[in-house]
């Protein structure tokens, strides 16, 4: 199939079996909605759930498709931000639904980043206990990772993400024309989440980025939508393997272990999440060739792309000490040790519970010492 531009549109199946879906990816694409979405959902009323920030942008033109496919669509602009992703937030979304009667058989779609996607997701799988959602992520982090695998949450005051489930949507839309607004710091950010599927599962892609790396970070179409499709595919192949993260899909939290903790540390202020992910992907580096199950040259070579991104300071103030009080608050309340996924080599990692505290104190030293 070809998008507007006349080039090739690529599809990416998540094979679910009966919850399986279609990603389709491609510059332009808008235009080409009516015959790839009608294969998947029935016209009908719609719940266009988007922010502040890419509504004006990018709302006129999926409204403009939708109603010409037959779709009636009511849009809902909640605010841009973290906050958003609240139940008052799902509250007003069921009341807007309820208010243009949307039924079991209408459609919710999410036209934005990963809070967008969370919300709306989370909204559709309880509103009438789950109605249709498509998800049209327009942030690199919602391109590659949030859209994809069928986690939707909430935050509650006492936690990020802790009210939410496993539901699936009915396709995902990656309009690659989006990244062309996402402010530069969002686009590196959601860059270290690509990196990281190199870095996890795959060499040859690893190796594709480090040839493609201008190409990539200039928006190049071709390259896009090959680093894209190409992590989309690697997450759907570990969300087939464990859907409801019971095993395997922990090695997606590579970096997550210090970069969660660097984001609480922070109260959430300071670090886009994946800047605080490509601190703690650098520091899990680091652990992994202190415990020498990662040779130097593998570790040289993981720094080097990583390293491409640029490495954001710690904030004045932050030290080793209060990372260390967060990595122990979450382990008590997790009540379970502390776990690590460690590369082995790049694109393999496994996952380690016997790190011990000293080596990520010095890890956390160095990263203090040399990033500040
Ligand atoms: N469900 C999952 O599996 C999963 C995975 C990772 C992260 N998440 C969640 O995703 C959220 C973060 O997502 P995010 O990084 O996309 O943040 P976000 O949704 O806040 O978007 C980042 C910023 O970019 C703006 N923006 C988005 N697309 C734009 C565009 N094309 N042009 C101009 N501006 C644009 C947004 O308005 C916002 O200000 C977090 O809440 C996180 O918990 C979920
Ligand atoms: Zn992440």
């Amino acid at each position: 199939m070809n998008t507007e531009a006349g080039e090739k549109m690529r599809v990416v199946q998540v094979p679910l079996g009966e919850r399986g879906y279609p990603i389709y990816i491609g510059k332009n694409i808008f235009s080409a909605l009516g015959e790839t979405w009608l294969e998947t959902v029935k016209p009908g009323r719609v719940l266009l759930v988007s922010d502040e920030n890419v509504f004006p942008l990018y709302g006129g033109k999926l409204i403009d498709a939708l109603v010409n496919s037959g779709f009636a669509v009511t849009p809902v602009v909640i605010p841009a931000g973290e906050g958003s992703k609240s139940l008052t937030w799902a509250e007003n979304l069921y009341t807007h639904a309820l208010e243009a009667d949307l039924d079991r058989s209408s459609l919710i779609i999410a036209l934005g980043g990963g809070v967008v996607g969370d919300l709306a997701g989370f909204a559709a799988a309880t509103y009438m206990r789950g109605i249709p959602f498509v998800q049209v992520p327009t942030s690199l982090l919602a391109q590659v990772d949030s859209s994809v695998g069928g986690k939707v949450a909430v935050n509650h005051p006492l936690g990020k993400n802790l009210i939410g489930s496993f539901y699936q949507p009915k396709l995902v839309w990656v309009e690659l024309a989006a990244l062309d607004t996402l402010p530069e710091r969002e686009f590196l950010a959601g860059a270290a989440e690509v990196v990281k599927y190199g870095i996890i599962m795959d060499e040859s892609f690893f190796s594709y980025l480090e040839s493609h790396w201008q190409a990539f970070l200039a928006k190049d179409p071709v390259v896009l939508a090959e680093v894209i499709a190409a992590c989309c595919e690697l997450k759907a192949r570990v969300v087939v393997e464990d859907e409801r993260e019971a095993g395997l899909r922990a090695i997606l939290n590579f970096g997550h272990t210090l970069g969660h903790a660097l984001e609480a540390a922070t109260s959430y202020g300071y670090y886009l999440h994946g800047e605080a992910v490509l601190a703690g992907m650098l520091m899990a580096v680091d652990i992994a060739e202190n415990k020498e199950i990662l040779l130097p040259t593998e570790a040289a070579r993981c720094r080097a792309l990583l390293s491409r991104i640029g490495v954001k300071r710690p904030p004045v103030g932050l030290g080793t000490e209060q990372v260390m009080a967060s990595l122990r608050y979450d382990k008590k309340r997790e009540g379970e040790t502390l776990v690590f996924i460690l590369p082995e080599q790049v694109g393999q990692v496994a996952v380690y519970r016997d790190v011990d505290y000293l080596l990520i104190q010095r890890v956390l030293d160095k990263y203090f010492t040399t990033s500040s």
